[in-house]
C-alpha cells in the first residue's frame, strides 16, 4: 500500500453564519468570520490517494488525471466564488473548512474510483490559512 497526494489551490469568500441566531450570538461565536460582507481566504486542497501499484505504470493513481478531476469537479466551482451564494453543493450548509471538505469528499470519492483501478481516496486535507486546516478520512 502506497500514499500519493496531489495539491491544488483556489480562493474563495464566505462568512460563517447561524441564521436561526441573533446578530449578537453571531458576533460572539464567529467573530470576525461573521462579517456581512464576507472575507476571503486562499485554500489549499491535499488530496491523498492510496492503493496499490499498477504494474503497468508503477502508479497508483495517473497524476495528470487526478489533477484534471480535482480541478473540474473542485477548483472550478469554487475558485472566486462566494461559497456561501455561488457553490451549489453548499447551498443552506455552514461554510465552514469542515463542511466543505466533507462535501468535497462526496464528490471525489466515487470519481477517484473511476480513474484509478488500484487507488482510493485515503484523505482530504483542506488548509483554509497555513495555520488552520481539517483533514477528512471519509467517516
Ligand atoms: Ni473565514
Amino acid at each position: 500500500m502506497i500514499y500519493i497526494s496531489r495539491k491544488e489551490h483556489f480562493n474563495a469568500a464566505h462568512k460563517l453564519y447561524n441564521p436561526n441566531w441573533s446578530e449578537d450570538k453571531n458576533k460572539e461565536v464567529f467573530g470576525p468570520c461573521a462579517n456581512a460582507n464576507w472575507h476571503g481566504h486562499n485554500f489549499d486542497l491535499i488530496t491523498t490517494v492510496k492503493g496499490e501499484i499498477d504494474p503497468d505504470t508503477g502508479f497508483v493513481v495517473d497524476l495528470k488525471k487526478l489533477s484534471t478531476l480535482i480541478r473540474t469537479q473542485i477548483v472550478d466551482k469554487v475558485d472566486h466564488k462566494n461559497l456561501n451564494m455561488d457553490v451549489d453543493f453548499m447551498k443552506d450548509k455552514m461554510a465552514s473548512t469542515e463542511i466543505l471538505a466533507m462535501e468535497f469528499w462526496k464528490i471525489l470519492a466515487p470519481k477517484i474510483t473511476e480513474i484509478s483501478k488500484y487507488g482510493e481516496l485515503h484523505s482530504l486535507k483542506l488548509y483554509e490559512t497555513p495555520r488552520n486546516y481539517v483533514e477528512y478520512f471519509g467517516n
